[in-house]
């Protein structure tokens, strides 16, 4: 019997005015409404991360590096910027090495006509180099802002609920399978 899962949900933007907020919002009330996990928020923008860091200041590296070691799964909501994934989001991820392996990761996206979803395909390759597993279900909004009333709210909640569910309950499976792998094998004397 696993305990609950500890997931992390990231934001993908820090753009002024993003609507990340709204899509990461309905991500956060889909994930409190499983019982399996325990969600904690990583924010970019709540992140002092500068580009360039020295050995003496590195802002809330520290802190970043502590939360992801703690986290079983991974939920991360992102735009799509010119068919890619936003800059501060890479920023982010390779602020971190170790901390990530071992570990399942699943994506809300969101953007214009593809709704996010190259920005997912690229997101894939970059966690395979990090020993992240991609979960193969993904939750898109094409043309976001016509999925959202001024609420927030969803204006058709049908299909992305039952995508989210499908995804979380993926999602579950490989964290609850990878943590007790974990547990019983240490991961990163076979990482390199
Ligand atoms: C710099 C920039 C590039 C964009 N490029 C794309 C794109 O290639 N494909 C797409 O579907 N949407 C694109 N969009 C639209 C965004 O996905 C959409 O505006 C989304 O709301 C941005 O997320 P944010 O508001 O949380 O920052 C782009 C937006 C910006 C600001």
């Amino acid at each position: 019997m696993v305990d609950k899962i500890n997931v992390v949900l990231i934001y993908g933007s820090v753009r002024d005015g993003r609507y990340c907020d709204t899509v990461a919002k309905w991500a956060r009330t889909q994930i409190d409404a499983h019982k399996g996990f325990s969600l904690e928020i990583v924010d970019p923008a709540e992140l002092t991360l500068p580009v360039k860091m020295t050995r003496n200041e590195n802002g809330d590296l520290d802190q970043l590096k502590n939360r992801i070691g703690n986290a079983d799964a991974f939920v991360i909501v992102t735009p799509e910027y010119n068919h890619g994934y936003p800059a501060a989001l890479k920023h982010l991820i390779d602020s971190v090495y170790g901390e990530w392996q071992a570990k399942p990761v699943a994506f809300v996206s969101y953007g214009a006509a593809s709704g996010g979803l190259r920005a997912v395909e690229q997101l894939r390759q970059v966690f395979a180099e990090l020993h992240i597993a991609s979960m193969r279900n993904t939750v898109s909004f094409a043309n976001v802002w016509e999925q959202f009333d001024e609420h927030g709210r969803l204006y058709a909640p049908e299909r992305p609920e039952k995508a989210m569910d499908m995804m979380l309950a993926q999602l579950h499976w490989w964290a609850a399978a990878l943590k007790t792998a974990r547990e019983q094998t240490p991961y990163d004397v076979i990482a390199n």
